[in-house]
Formats: structure tokens, sequence, C-alpha cells
């Protein structure tokens, strides 16, 4: 029996989760797929960006910084978000970029590992993810190894100081056992660094139970804080008293308004800031946060595994014979939140898709990305996705789109 409407329109009324949509502002006629890049706008976030500007920086000025806690803001916010992620309040913040907190990671698991000679990653991580990898190598003058993600257990050994690989893969949504795969860097004595950006808000997590190191995400996806929202950091409590960040800016100072000459880390999570923080992105993200109250992280994992079912089996049987090719893991247990499908003309479709209001994303050099936010998709939101790429192939409007340069369409 083909899936119809009606079954989807049962499964949105059944849905736990409901209450949560009406949390975002989303645009009518609109479904979005592409919270996996940039998260919806949460309710909250104008009217307390709009206070944070108006009335904490405009009225109250310099003082903000002790009334309106902006001090306290990156680990205030980190403490709020632990939660989603399994870990204790005291073992996250909220600061810079990915790129940079995974350079400051590994730096600093490289210094708690000395004498060993590589750093192992993932061979088709997320770039960024790499680029660093290489440069922490050549600064530090170790070896950089590249093996799949699956592979890594396996190929870590007594001379690695520390693996790092993405939890979920950007591209295939490939899911790892994070508790299995930090058993095996532990046992091979080395260090962990988890990459986030596409479980943090999306998945469940245990970042304490399954015994992890170190790890750093991402605002701006699934926790939906905003374009360049600023990343979380993690280090385990174990670790704090040791962590040796490279970036030793003043804000990770452990007296900063006395301004001394020498460098004396902050105690706790704090060492992992630099700088002077980002007040109106940390807001924006600490109110996006809101949208997550009241929700369960397993009953959110569970609706997001049934959406990326539901995905599959229309996949199956309205776009297969277009030649669309499935990416993503069809088993659900090692599977993120996002479905990547393969054309040919994959480009043309995503544009052709977008115009219709269906928006999802493209990654060179075939592959349709489509990420099913649990908090605000549908099943019927899934079901009418599929149904216009479905007609888009059948009258192949993509034609007209194909694309006359490389590009992403983000
Ligand atoms: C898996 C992964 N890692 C790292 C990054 C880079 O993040 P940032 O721009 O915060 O450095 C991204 C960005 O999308 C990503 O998807």
């Amino acid at each position: 029996m083909p899936i119809n409407r009606r079954d989807c329109d049962a499964q949105d009324r059944d849905d736990p989760l409901a209450f949560a949509r009406d949390r975002f502002s989303l645009p009518e006629g609109v479904i979005y797929l592409d919270g996996n890049s940039l998260g919806a706008l949460p309710r909250g976030v104008a009217a307390r960006v709009a206070e944070t500007v108006e009335r904490e920086w405009g009225r109250d000025l310099i003082a903000s910084w002790n009334t309106a806690d902006w001090y306290g803001a990156p680990g205030r916010v980190g403490a709020k978000l632990a939660r989603l992620l399994g870990a204790r309040p005291s073992e996250v913040t909220i600061t810079d970029s990915i790129s940079v907190n995974l350079f400051k990671l590994l730096v600093a698991a490289c210094r708690m590992r000395p004498g060993r000679t590589e750093i192992l990653a993932e061979a088709g991580n997320f770039p960024s993810d790499n680029h660093i990898v290489d440069s922490v190598a050549r600064l530090l003058g170790l070896t950089a190894r590249y093996v799949p993600a699956s592979e890594i257990a396996g190929a870590v050994g007594p001379q690695t100081a520390v693996a790092t690989l993405s939890h979920v893969n950007y591209r295939s949504a490939l899911m790892q056992d994070m508790g299995a795969v930090t058993a095996a860097i532990h046992a091979a004595g080395a260090l962990a660094v988890w990459d986030l950006a596409h479980s943090s808000g999306a998945v469940l997590l245990d970042l304490d139970r399954s015994g992890s190191d170190f790890a750093v995400g991402c605002g701006y996806k699934y926790l939906n804080g905003g374009p360049g929202a600023p990343s979380h950091i993690f280090v385990a409590e174990r670790h704090l008293a040791h962590f040796d960040q490279p970036l030793t800016g003043w804000f990770g100072h452990a007296d900063p308004f006395r301004f001394e000459p020498d460098f004396a880390k902050a105690p706790g999570i704090r060492a992992a800031l630099c700088s002077t923080p980002p007040i109106v992105s940390l807001v924006a993200f600490e109110a996006a946060l809101d949208a997550f109250d009241d929700v369960e992280m397993a009953e959110l994992a569970a609706k997001g595994r049934a959406l990326c079912d539901l995905f599959i089996a229309l996949a199956d049987e309205r776009l297969a014979r277009f030649g669309v090719a499935l990416a993503t893991p069809r088993d659900g247990s090692v599977r993120g939140n996002h479905v990547s499908l393969r054309h040919p003309n994959g480009y043309g479709v995503v544009r052709a898709l977008i115009g219709r209001g269906v928006i999802g994303d493209f990654r060179a050099p075939d592959a349709m990305r489509f990420g099913v936010a649990p908090l605000y998709i549908r099943f019927t939101d899934v079901f009418d996705a599929v149904a216009a790429m479905e007609d888009v192939l059948a009258r192949e409007t993509w034609r007209d789109l194909a694309p006359t340069e490389a590009g992403a369409v983000t």
C-alpha cells in the first residue's frame, strides 16, 4: 500500500512534540528542510534581542556587563545548553566558532599526550575540521592520518595523541556510536575530540555517560541560535584542571580585570574562552534555547528518526524510478537527522524545489540534503516535499536550472 497523506496527518495529530512548532516563526507556504544548515527563527528571539539592544546597550550602556550579566553569558548559556548534550552545566560554554574551538581542543588534547606523534582524523569529515587538523599537526610537529569514521576505532594506536571525528557526518548523516568509539580511543591511551555540528539539538547525546573527553558543536543549525551563532565547547570535568588551550586571551584569565601581565588560567570551563563574547548573538542563542523547554531529547530523537524513515520510504516509492539514490543509512540507529539523496541533476532539482517553497540544500557533486528538524517539521511536510520533488523530476523542471558554475545552494 502506498503511503498516503492521511496517514501522515494522523502521525502529526499523535505527535507529542507538536506543541513545539508554535514556538517558531515560519514563513507561510514554506517547507523548511534546511535547519541542518541554518535553524528557523524561534519566536522569543526578536524581543529578547531588541531588549538587549535598546535597554541593556542603549540605556544601561557599559553597566550591563554587570547588571545584565553580560560577563556571565557564555557560562550561563552553556549551562542552559548542557541538558541537551547530556553534560554537566560546568562542562559547557559558548564561544567562538566550531573551527576555532576545534583548534583549541586539538592543541589542548595533544598537550595532554606528550611524546605521541599523530592526530587521527576522519577522512571525509567537514573540510574545515581537517584543515584545522592539518594546521595543528604542522604547528606541533605531528602527523595527521586520515581514515573513514567507521575505521577510527580500529586504527587508533600507541602513537595516537588524539582522534577526532564527527558524531554525525555532514553529508551522509552516518552516526557513530560515541561510547564505543570513545572507549576504543581510550583503550589506545588517546583522547577523543567530537564534532557535534549535526548532533546538538538533533539527536540523543550523552556526553558524560559516553566517556567523552572534548567536543565542539554548532549554535546556528539545530539549536536555532541564528546566523553565525557562537559555537559550544565541552570539556569533561576530569580534564578541566589540566586543560591547557592555546588561545590564552584575557577572557580565559582567572582575573581579567586585574590586567596582570602574566597569564593565569581561569578555573573551570571559563578557561575555554579567549575574548570578549558577542553579547547580542549570545542572548539570541539563549532565547532560542527556550524552544527546547519541556522537550525530552529521547522523544525528539525518536521523532527525527520517524521523519527520516518516512522520507526514505517515500523516496523509495516515488523518486527511485527517476534515478534518485539514497546516500544516507536506512538503519535509523546509525543515522542523524537529515536525508541525503543523490541525483546527477541534484543542483537543478534543489533549485526547482526552492522555487516552490521546499527549501533543502545541495552539496557538490550531486547530493541533495534535507534536514528534518523535529521541533518544527511535520510528517505532512515530508509527504508534501517528496510529492513536490516527484513532480519536479517527472516534469524535468530542473532542466532550466542546471548549474552553470560549481557551487552550493545554501
Ligand atoms: C560538521 C561541521 N564542522 C564544522 C563546521 C564549521 O563550522 P564553523 O563555521 O563554526 O567553523 C561545519 C559548518 O557547517 C560543519 O557542518
